[in-house]
């Protein structure tokens, strides 16, 4: 799989996500030899730069971020085809400049009128990109040739924000040019799930309500909000990672076979998990946010969310949030997913805990058993990427007592090849017009379906509660599970 003629347009080049993800990927796509010689990248921003300030400051990103050793002969090839539109998105000289750009580098690289326009910038300049790319001939493709428009979240802050940008959008583009960028879904654990799922025939037949007791999907974040205060606050947690990365996962986890593995079956079964999903009736006692509080981490006194610089010290916003969703359909009807993330929590973790019910029954006498928990199949996602099943054992001795054991299968140790980060993978595929791993406009939509009520039933109620950095949330988050009669897991 390896690109073809093509470029890449990056508008907010100057932004973060481009500086540490989309040029390292870029540089490594080009090094492990997946780009097309002729390949492009134009940087466009408001900054007074010349074509070679930019591709140092390329240099410099990849030079920082990189996965791939630097070969000197790789980044001169890539470096000669990166050009710098500077302008505001609305200016008509910048976009006529950009314009004369792609026509050069059709001619001089070989790029053959094929472009992806990557909108690395907040959702409030969607609509005016996007009208200046149609107003100046860029959205439309020369005869034989494509364009693509990718967007990075926040796909809107709820569903009729969403509904709103996807009809700006779509008012431009047509839906298979709209590439979505859910990081998660790059992950090489995250693809995983469906190959464990449906290239085996062990795991499927107790994947269901007769077996399983309950789902638990982690992401915990051990940093804190660092330097993004403007998009943090006001958004949260919820919005933030619940809303895409771990729907997704919980779509990919509860969903059932699709009948080929392409993005129409794909997004066909993705969606019939979120739209069977229902939401607790008391919303009060199944869902849980915080807020992270000053403590000592990691050996480091770190700032509560209210200190934080540039953050209202009355600010209601979710650093973390815990809730519960249940799948209604035949195969999970009654079997809580429990969906939590937060900020500033004990350690990084990611992972999905399919838990199953305890044996039916035991011939062993209740002391034996004392110490067994329940078996588990845990895939992690990050950053210890494998799997783990847990399950009973009998411990060596004169005496019959079972206790947990687990059986691992880690990465690192069954493969040589390493995984390509996350935005390599995801770009590659926006070259190829692969639309595999990125979530379809009504995705997006369902998703916000499914957070609106919770947000409004937390814009009404209260506060957040306040935990301690380095903790694993709010006391509450353990209450709303030891209710059920459940405990999280502690990764
Ligand atoms: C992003 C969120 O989508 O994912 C960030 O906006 C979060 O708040 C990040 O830190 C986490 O990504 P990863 O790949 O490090 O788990």
């Amino acid at each position: 799989r390896i690109a073809g003629p093509s470029g890449l347009v990056i508008f907010g080049v100057t932004g973060d996500l481009s500086r540490k993800k989309l040029m390292p990927a870029v540089y490594d796509l080009a090094n492990r030899g997946l780009l097309p010689p002729g390949f492009s990248l134009v940087g466009f921003a408001r900054r007074d730069w010349a074509d070679q300030d930019f591709a140092q400051v390329v240099h410099d990103a990849v030079r920082e971020h990189a996965r791939t050793p630097f070969r000197e002969e790789v980044w001169q090839q890539l470096a000669e085809g990166m050009r710098f539109i500077p302008g505001d998105f609305d200016d008509d000289t910048a976009f006529k400049q950009l314009k004369s750009a792609v026509d050069e580098l059709d001619a001089s690289r070989g790029t053959s009128g094929n472009y992806a326009f990557y909108l690395s910038v907040p959702p409030k300049f969607f609509p005016k990109v996007v009208q200046q790319l149609k107003k100046h001939g860029l959205a439309d493709a020369p005869e034989g040739s494509w364009r693509r428009a990718v967007i990075e979240k926040p796909f809107g802050h709820d569903l009729a924000s969403a509904r709103e940008l996807n009809r700006i959008v779509h008012g431009v583009f047509e839906p298979d040019q709209v590439f979505r960028i859910d990081h998660y879904l790059g992950k090489e654990t995250v693809q995983n799930i469906l190959a464990l799922r449906f290239a085996n025939q062990m795991y499927e037949p107790i994947w269901n309500r007769s077996f399983v007791d309950h789902v638990q999907i982690t992401m915990a974040e051990d940093i804190g909000i660092g330097g993004r205060a403007g998009y943090y606050d006001g958004i949260g947690a919820a919005r933030d990672v619940i809303q895409n990365h771990l729907l997704q996962l919980m779509a990919l986890t509860a969903m059932e076979e699709p009948i080929a593995f392409d993005a129409g079956s794909l997004v066909t079964e993705k969606m019939k998990v979120l739209k069977s999903v229902k939401l607790p009736e008391d919303l009060g006692a199944h869902t849980v946010r915080g807020q992270y509080a000053a403590a000592w981490q990691g050996g480091e006194k770190v700032h509560g969310y209210l200190q934080e610089e540039g953050i209202d010290p009355a600010s209601t916003t979710d650093t973390y949030a815990a809730i519960k969703l249940e799948v209604d359909n035949r195969r999970w009807a009654g079997v809580p997913f429990y969906l939590r993330t937060g900020k500033r929590l004990g350690r990084r973790v990611t992972e999905i805990a399919v838990v199953f019910q305890r044996a039916p029954h035991s011939p062993f006498d209740t002391t034996a058993t004392e110490e067994l928990g329940q078996n588990a199949i845990v895939i992690r996602v990050q950053p210890d990427e494998g799997m783990t099943v847990r399950f009973g054992s009998k411990v060596p001795g004169t005496s019959m007592e079972i206790r947990d054991v687990s059986m691992d299968f880690a990465y690192g140790e069954s493969f040589t090849e390493s995984s390509p980060e996350a935005y390599e993978r995801l770009i590659l595929d926006v070259l190829l017009g692969d639309a595999n791993l990125f979530p379809r406009t009504e995705e997006v939509e369902e998703s916000w379906r499914i957070l609106d009520p919770i947000e409004e039933y937390w814009a009404t109620h209260g506060k957040p509660a306040q935990y301690a950095s380095g903790s694993w949330g709010p006391g509450e988050a353990d209450e709303m599970l030891a209710r059920d009669g459940r405990s999280w897991r502690r990764p």
